[in-house]
């Protein structure tokens, strides 16, 4: 199964990719987690990525096309995968497809979470990130039991630095300028179907695993 998550800043992909990633069994590949470890790492890729992600621009396709293509060479992703955060614009979107073409398969489905914008920036700038296992928090939707620490491993929380209203505000911006026309661009394929994530959590994780089980 070959899925991509898509949606706006705090849509909830992460979120539902982990739900997914358990009840299918096939990797979550989020392009911001592989970028946010580069930078992490101090890597040559995450040193040119900081800058554009703290303003919450996109990073050059250069960059991350490298990045995907290695990520799929992996051996996880030999039975199927679930994409979140690429692709971001329509020359990704190409180049994913051209990717796959080579590699002997394709996408089988695209899931678009929508939301209501006044609910997207809450939901981001409260969002909080377990610094060690990358469990996701919310300060008022999903708490730690104990504020600012992790449950599943005990280690401290962080606010992403593109988690501040004003960047998130920007980085809305450029969703509605990239990434929605890939909306069309997936309906022209007759690959997208649309759940509302304005709803709780657990009924959005229902509403996708039907979908998805609908798929086999
Ligand atoms: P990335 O990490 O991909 O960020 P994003 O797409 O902006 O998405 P988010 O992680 O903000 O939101 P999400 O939808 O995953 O929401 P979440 O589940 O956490 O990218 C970051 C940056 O990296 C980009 O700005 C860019 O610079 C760069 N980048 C990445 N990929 C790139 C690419 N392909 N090309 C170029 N540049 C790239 O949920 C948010 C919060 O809401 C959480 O706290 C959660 O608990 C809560 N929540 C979620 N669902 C619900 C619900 N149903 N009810 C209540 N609360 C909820």
């Amino acid at each position: 199964m070959r899925i991509i998550l898509l949606g706006p800043p705090g849509a909830g992909k992460g979120t539902q990719a982990e739900f997914i990633k358990k009840e299918f069994g096939i990797p979550h590949i989020s392009s911001g987690d592989i970028l946010r470890a580069n930078v992490k790492e101090g890597t040559d890729l995450g040193k040119e990525a900081k800058g554009y992600m703290e303003a919450g621009e996109l990073v050059p396709d250069s960059l991350i096309f490298g990045m995907i293509e290695e990520r799929f060479g992996m051996a996880d992703c030999q039975k199927g995968f679930l994409l979140d955060g690429f692709p971001r614009n329509e020359s990704q979107a190409v180049t994913l497809d051209e990717m796959l073409t080579k590699m002997g398969t394709k996408i089988d489905l695209v899931v678009l979470l929508e939301v209501e914008p006044e609910l997207l920036i809450a939901r981001a700038v409260g969002r909080r990130v377990c610094q060690n296992c990358g469990a996701g928090y919310h300060i008022e939707n999903m708490p730690s039991k104990v504020e600012g620490i992790c449950d599943k491993c005990e280690n401290e929380l962080f606010h992403r630095p593109d988690d501040t209203e004003e960047t998130v505000k920007n980085r809305i911006e450029v969703y509605q300028k990239n990434t929605k026309p890939l909306i069309d661009f997936y309906k022209n394929q007759k690959k997208i179907r649309a759940v509302d994530s304005s709803k709780p959590l657990p009924e959005v994780a229902a509403m996708i695993s039907k979908i998805l089980n609908d798929l086999h």
